[in-house]
């Protein structure tokens, strides 16, 4: 598929790459283009190494090497990667004594990595995907961008919305004469989604609004739309989004299952009461489901759906009862009168849509004791006999 835009960036990586040392930090969403650009790099050699969301210790570094022709006259402390690279193990000197103490262990493995990386340079060390980096990796990225020999670079690619630990932390400390850039990468704008949707489909069709302009989305509809399928989630995104709806806390599972079942993007206000959040659970679940990359503030003051195309996915992940009652807040819950608490004012609209004390408990993380007494308060306030008058209050 024919490369679209990102020629300032390219521009950019190639101009910080014949300067090395430097260490490179690319982030940008899932499928935004991280790899692509990269491939897209000409002219200078690279050894690639992936993390896995299994976090194999050293597995992106043992990945990157060991399709290395590593040079005769190598440094003995390189014999310590005989057992991580069987595949050349016999061109490593031999392997050296174990160390009684592992930290020290530790220091020549990575002493020897970066020997190995010296004896190979000029070359570029790419480790994509850190947001699943191991410790280990971790550790022996914050050791070799430190020390990078002098025709060596270090490029690290990563989700910010999938981060576990501050990728920045690479740059930290880094000694004067090792350069350092990062690079966010943005979607594609309007013209550019065209572009490469031109390239995907036989007649033109504007596929920003639903992928806004993230190249991986652009191709997947382009495929549904090129197969005659209806605009839904594509496979591959939804197991994505479920898996990182199911690592959200409840608060913010919930208000971005209502994010995907209200039509428009809506205020913190309208939205966390459609999705049955109190208040003060609603800011923090809020900033989590914007965190990692499920909901957007856009325009300032609204959150919706991050990527349009996962609503059928998230819709289709919300049991029928729930859907009932996001429904029933939807389109527009008994208001009730008097001068309730804001929290009797909760409690009273899921109890007109019909759950039980204990649904409501488990709702808004109460005790079933608690709510008994919030809904008895609130009949009383509101001059009702029972609970079933707020149905039709
Ligand atoms: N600028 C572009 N022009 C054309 N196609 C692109 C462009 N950027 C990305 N693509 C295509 O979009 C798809 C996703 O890109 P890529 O795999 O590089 O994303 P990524 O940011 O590495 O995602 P992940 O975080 O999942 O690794 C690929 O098929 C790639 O070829
Ligand atoms: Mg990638």
């Amino acid at each position: 598929m024919p490369f679209v835009g990102r020629q300032r960036e390219l521009r950019q990586l190639t101009a910080a790459l014949s300067r090395p040392p430097v260490v490179i930090l690319i982030e940008g969403e899932a499928g935004v283009g991280k790899t692509r650009l990269l491939h897209e790099l000409a002219g200078h050699p690279m050894l690639i190494g992936r993390c896995h969301p299994m976090r194999f210790p050293y597995g992106p570094i043992v990945e990157a090497l060991r399709d290395t022709c590593p040079p005769a006259d190598l440094n003995p402390v390189t014999g310590a990667l005989r057992p991580f690279l069987p595949e050349f193990a016999q061109l490593l000197p031999p392997a050296p004594p174990p160390l009684p103490d592992p930290q020290v262990e530790r220091h020549r493995l990575f002493r020897a990595v970066l020997s190995l990386l010296g004896s190979l340079q000029p070359i570029t060390l790419v480790v994509e995907d850190a947001h699943w980096v191991d410790p280990g990796t971790r550790q022996l990225l914050a050791f070799l961008a430190r020390c990078l020999p002098e025709a060596v670079n270090l490029v690290v690619t990563y989700r910010a919305e999938d981060l576990a630990h501050p990728v920045a932390e690479l740059l930290a400390h880094l000694p004067p004469h090792i350069d350092h850039a990062e690079l966010a990468l943005a979607p594609l704008d309007a013209g550019e989604t065209a572009l490469l949707a031109g390239h995907l489909l036989p007649e033109p069709r504007d596929l920003w609004p639903l992928t806004r302009g993230v190249p991986f989305a652009v191709e997947e509809l382009a495929r549904m739309l090129a197969e005659g399928r209806e605009p839904g989630t594509p496979p591959a995104l939804r197991d994505a989004v479920l898996l990182k709806l199911g690592s959200l806390p409840l608060a913010a599972r919930r208000l971005v299952q209502a994010a995907a079942v209200l039509p428009e993007p809506t205020g913190q206000r309208t939205l966390t009461a459609v999705a049955g959040v109190p208040p003060e659970q609603g800011e923090r679940g809020l900033a989590e489901a914007v965190r990692r990359g499920l909901l957007w503030e856009s325009p300032p003051g609204r959150y919706g759906l991050r990527q349009p195309l996962t609503r059928q996915a998230l819709c289709d992940s919300i049991t029928p009862a729930a859907r009932r009652r996001l429904n029933r807040r939807i389109d527009g819950p008994p208001q009730p009168q008097g001068t309730l608490s804001p929290r009797e004012e909760q409690v009273v609209r899921l109890a007109a849509d019909g759950l039980t004390n204990r649904e409501i408990a488990e709702d808004l993380f109460l005790s079933p004791r608690t709510v008994e007494v919030h809904v008895a308060n609130a009949l009383r306030k509101l001059g009702l006999s029972s609970r079933r008058q707020l149905r039709t209050t």
